[in-house]
C-alpha cells in the first residue's frame, strides 16, 4: 500500500510487517547509515538493529525514551557522535522510533552540515499518523515546546504497522487523538471507524486515511503559513498543558484533552450550533481517552503566550463548528481566558 502524492515531495512506504524491504532498501544505499532510536525501541527491536548492523557503513545512537530527549543536551550528545563517525552530505540519518525521536532525528539531519538526507521509520500510532509526514521537527527549549527547529523533509519514510503490536494502550490512544483530531477537521466517518473495540481497529487503514488528510493540509503548505494551521486544531491547549505539567501529561494525551475542551468552548461561546461533545465523551470512554487536566488557568495562559501561533495580541485559534467543519480565527489574547473557561469547565 506504498503511497505517493503527486504534489508531495517523498514515497511513503506503508505495510504490516515489511522489516526485510527496509533493510534492502537501506542496503541498496551508498554511504554512511546513522541510526537514532530511544532506549525502549532499541531493546525491544535489538534483532532488527542487529540485522542493520551488518550493513555497511552502519552505525547507530540510543537516546533515553520520552520526550526529554528533545533537549539541546541531547541534541549535542548525538552530533558529537554524527561528527565522531565522520557523516558526510552523502550520507543519511534514520529516525527508529516515535514522534520524539522523529522531531529530534529531522532537526539533527537538517541542521548537520545543513542538512544531510534523512529517513523516517515511525513506531508508535502517533508517529505513523502524524509526525513522521510533514517535514516539522524541534526540540523543546527549556519548558516550552518545540521552540527550536525546521522544515525539513525526510527521503522516504517506511511506516511498518507491525511495530505497533509492542505499543501499550496509553500509546495507542496518542495516536487516537491525532486521528480523533482529522475527523473532526474534516471526515466524520472516520470517527466511527475509530468508534469501536481497539482489537477490531484496522491500523493499516487508519494509517492511510489521516495521511490523505494530513496532506491535503499540508501539500500547498509545507511553511506553515495557511491551510496547515488547520491541523493545530486542539494544540493551543494541548502545547501548554504539556508544558506545564512538564510533560507528565504526553503530546496525545494534551491533544486529546485539548480537542474535548474547543469542542465544549466552541459550543459554549456560540460558535457551534449543536453540542457534539457528548459524542466525543463517549468515544473517549469507550477508548480511555483522557478528558480532562486540573490545571491554574493563569499557568496555562502563560504558557499558551509561549506559544508560536500567537502573534501580537490576537492568537488563531481552530474552532471545530461541527464534526468535519472547523473555521481559523484570529483571537484576542485577552478572551483566551473565556475559552479556558468554557473549555475546561464541564
Ligand atoms: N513533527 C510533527 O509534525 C509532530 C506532530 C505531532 C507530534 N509531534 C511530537 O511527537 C512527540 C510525541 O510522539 P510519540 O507519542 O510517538 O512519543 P515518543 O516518541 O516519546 O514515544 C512514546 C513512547 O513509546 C515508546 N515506543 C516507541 N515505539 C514503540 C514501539 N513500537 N513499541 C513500544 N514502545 C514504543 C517510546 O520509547 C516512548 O516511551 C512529541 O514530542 C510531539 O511534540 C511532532
Amino acid at each position: 500500500m506504498d503511497i505517493q502524492f503527486n504534489d508531495f515531495p517523498y514515497p511513503i512506504y506503508l505495510e504490516h510487517d515489511h522489516f526485510s524491504q527496509l533493510k534492502e532498501r537501506l542496503s541498496q544505499m551508498s554511504g554512511k547509515k546513522f541510526l537514532l532510536t530511544d532506549q525502549n525501541v532499541a531493546t525491544l527491536y535489538q534483532e532488527q538493529i542487529d540485522q542493520l548492523d551488518q550493513l555497511a557503513s552502519f552505525s547507530y545512537h540510543i537516546v533515553p525514551p520520552g520526550e526529554g530527549s528533545k533537549s539541546l543536551a541531547c541534541y549535542q550528545e548525538v552530533m558529537n557522535h554524527m561528527v565522531e563517525v565522520g557523516l558526510t552530505r552523502s550520507d543519511c540519518l534514520i529516525a527508529f522510533g516515535g514522534g520524539v525521536i522523529g522531531d529530534l532525528g529531522g532537526f539533527l539531519a537538517a541542521t548537520y552540515l545543513r542538512g544531510i538526507n534523512f529517513i523516517q521509520v515511525p513506531t508508535t500510532l502517533l508517529a505513523m499518523v502524524d509526525s513522521a509526514i510533514g517535514g516539522k521537527n524541534g526540540i523543546n527549549f527549556g519548558a516550552y515546546k518545540n521552540q527550536v527547529g525546521t522544515f525539513y523533509h525526510p527521503a522516504w519514510v517506511h511506516i511498518d504497522s507491525s511495530y505497533l503490536n509492542t505499543l501499550d494502550i496509553r500509546q495507542i490512544n496518542n495516536g487516537l487523538a491525532e486521528i480523533i483530531k482529522y475527523a473532526i477537521l474534516t471526515d466524520p466517518a472516520l470517527l466511527e471507524k475509530i468508534n469501536r473495540d481497539k482489537s477490531q481497529l484496522n491500523y493499516l487503514n487508519l494509517i492511510k486515511r489521516s495521511l490523505e488528510i494530513k496532506h491535503a493540509y499540508v501539500a500547498n503548505d509545507l511553511h506553515d503559513q495557511g491551510k496547515r494551521q488547520y491541523l493545530n486544531l486542539g494544540h493551543t491547549f494541548a502545547h501548554a498543558i504539556e508544558s506545564i505539567s512538564n510533560h507528565q501529561v504526553n503530546h496525545g494525551e494534551a491533544v486529546a484533552i485539548g480537542l474535548l475542551w474547543m469542542a465544549r468552548a466552541s459550543f459554549k461561546l456560540g460558535w457551534a450550533r449543536q453540542s457534539f461533545v457528548p459524542l466525543l465523551e463517549d468515544l473517549y470512554q469507550k477508548q480511555g481517552l483522557f478528558q480532562t487536566y486540573y490545571c491554574d488557568s493563569q499557568d496555562l495562559m502563560k504558557a499558551i503566550n509561549h506559544d508560536k501561533k500567537k502573534q501580537d495580541l490576537t492568537i488563531h485559534l481552530i474552532i471545530p463548528l461541527e464534526i468535519g467543519k472547523c473555521v481559523r480565527q484570529a483571537i484576542p489574547v485577552h478572551e483566551l481566558g473565556q475559552w479556558i473557561e468554557a473549555g475546561s469547565r464541564i
